[in-house]
């Protein structure tokens, strides 16, 4: 695993910016996308170059069961208001949290992913080490699920809504093996709050509990840090 540290989400978007770029260049087709906090500053980094996408697919990591594409807190709306409007892709592609049919869905996303293996991954990671949604015992074999919220990560993302209640407690999510499958992948983190899923992540032991820390045994991770998310390390 490779640390960067940075001084603020600024230089951590730009430095995940980057590395992207690195990627593309180096014939990158498919990249898989995370939403949040965490990578906004790389996305503004993405439009404010003029980087060509138009060959590149995406895919997402995940999104809330029951949300229209329309309402703000969707996943689908964020992709759309942070990247897809300004940058031209190939094609792209997030789970249908709409649907009614979960299990179809599911396959279908496999399939996506199984056309589209990942070559570059975003990610960001929850206080509690999860990354996608893929909660504290997820298997490490898992791919394309329906998955239950941690109340954790519920509360943490109450703060986008207006009350807590409005939050999805479900959401589909590739797997941890879907992630592990990614050639190239870059994780970013910043705040005190990560500051131990981090620890556990680089020097934890490799376990369930921790999701992210399945990313020792990966050949071509990168972290970036900021101050307080790498206090620990
Ligand atoms: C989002 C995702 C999640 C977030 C994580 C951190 O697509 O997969 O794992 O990356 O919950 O969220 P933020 O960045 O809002 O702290």
């Amino acid at each position: 695993m490779e640390i960067i540290k940075v001084v603020n989400p600024q230089m951590g978007g730009k430095k995940a910016f980057e590395l992207f770029k690195a990627s593309i260049e180096s014939g990158a087709e498919t990249i898989g996308l995370a939403t949040g906090s965490t990578p906004i500053t790389f996305y503004e980094a993405v439009i404010n170059s003029d980087i060509d996408l138009s060959h590149v697919t995406s895919v997402n990591l995940d999104e809330y069961v029951g949300l229209s594409r329309e309402n703000k807190q969707s996943y689908a709306y964020f992709m759309n208001d942070q990247l897809f409007k300004y940058k031209k892709l190939k094609a792209s592609y997030l789970p249908n949290g709409e649907t009614d049919d979960i299990d179809k869905e599911i396959s279908r996303y496999n399939d996506i992913l199984a056309r589209h293996p990942i070559d570059f991954q975003i990610l960001g990671i929850g206080s509690n080490g999860h990354i996608g949604f893929n909660e504290p015992g997820t298997s490490f074999d898992s791919t394309t699920q329906l998955v239950q919220l941690a109340p954790s990560t519920i509360e943490a993302n109450a703060r986008f809504f207006d009350t807590i209640d409005e939050v999805p407690t479900e959401a589909i999510s590739m797997g941890i093996a879907n992630i592990m499958a990614a050639k190239r992948i870059v994780l970013i983190a910043y705040g005190e709050t990560k500051a131990e899923a981090i620890y556990n992540t680089v020097h934890g032991s490799v376990t369930e509990q921790v999701p992210a820390s399945i990313l020792q045994r990966h050949p071509n991770v990168t972290i970036i840090v900021d101050e307080a998310a790498g206090k620990l390390i």
